[in-house]
């Protein structure tokens, strides 16, 4: 058997290109399958930077497909109730044949820019929700995943990290292209581009703008249920949302907890005054010309 070394270096990963974006590069050997990808009309792409809230957004998704049945939705862990499209391990299944075993209607996650979400999506018309989430906190709460999830590379300090990420010298490329592609396809295409910090403040008006979007209704109290299920306390402490069922080779959820904090603002308990500035400035810089703004607390 590998001893605990050994294993850790079979899962952390280095950095490929796919494409000019750095990727794990177990994902890139399994590009050409992503790419291909079949979608299907009726899948929904639950689409985000990491750290955005996917889990969050994944979460309410399957509540809402299911009318707020909250034993359906611990029928299996998030991961598996909403496959990771782009996902590839070398020992795991794909996220492709994941989804391939998925009855419909499938709930989709990907992490892709947009300029890399496979072609069938566009050409099936998908419906495709967007969550995006203020820099700075995706930059804190990346730090922290970088610690506790084994795929990656040690982060290094806090500064170092933060200019990787400024530089989009991380998983996925810059956060910046990121959210101005999405934000500039909604242009032309069915996509509801939604913000972490509104969820935050009010979700019951995210959740209704949701629910319009789908073309759906539900009751006042399955709304209810569907708030509170979904709220970062129960979700927490819920095994099927919590990810505290991955390998501890994958995740050590006791370096940072997947939930960690939940909240808007926590950058300001880590950034510097002079990591602050600088950090606005280049944000000023790379976000110039678009009417694409973001709240950087609630
Ligand atoms: P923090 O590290 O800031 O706590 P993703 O699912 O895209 O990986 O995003 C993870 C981030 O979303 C983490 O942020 C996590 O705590 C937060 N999150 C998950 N569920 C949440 C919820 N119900 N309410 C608020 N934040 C949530």
């Amino acid at each position: 058997p590998l001893s605990a070394m050994e294993q850790e270096d079979k899962i952390m990963q280095d950095l490929g290109s796919l494409h000019g974006i750095p990727l794990y590069k177990s994902f890139i050997e399994g590009w050409p399958r992503v790419k291909a990808f079949q979608a299907r009309p009726d899948d929904l792409l639950i689409s985000t930077y990491p750290k955005s809230g996917t889990t969050w957004l994944s979460e309410i998704m399957d509540m809402i497909y299911h009318d707020g049945d909250v034993e359906k939705c611990r029928r299996d862990a998030i991961y598996n109730r909403v496959p990771f499209l782009e996902l590839k391990t070398p020992k795991e299944t794909s996220g492709v044949d994941q989804l391939e075993n998925t009855p419909s209607p499938r709930l989709v996650k990907t992490h892709l820019p947009v300029q890399l979400l496979p072609t069938s999506f566009w050409e099936k018309d998908c419906k495709i929700i967007y969550m995006a989430r203020n820099p700075k906190d995706v930059a804190i709460s990346y730090y922290y995943f970088h610690q506790m999830a084994k795929i990656h590379h040690d982060p290094g300090t806090k500064a170092e990290f933060l200019e990787n990420f400024m530089a989009g010298k991380v998983p996925y490329g810059s956060w910046y292209d990121h959210v101005r592609g999405w934000w500039e396809k909604k242009q032309e295409k069915k996509i509801l581009y939604l913000f972490y910090e509104d969820m935050k403040k009010d979700p019951r008006r995210e959740v209704q703008k949701i629910l319009q979007f789908l073309g759906k209704e539900l009751a006042e109290e399955t709304v209810d249920r569907i708030l509170h299920h979904t709220s970062f306390q129960e979700m927490k402490k819920n095994p099927a949302a919590n990810y505290e069922t991955m390998l501890p080779t994958l995740m050590d959820h006791s370096i940072s907890p997947f939930l960690r904090k939940g909240i808007s603002g926590d950058w300001k308990n880590h950034f510097t005054v002079a990591q602050n500035e600088r950090f606005d400035q280049h944000y000023q810089e790379l976000m110039a010309g678009s009417d694409l703004h973001f709240q950087m607390e609630v």
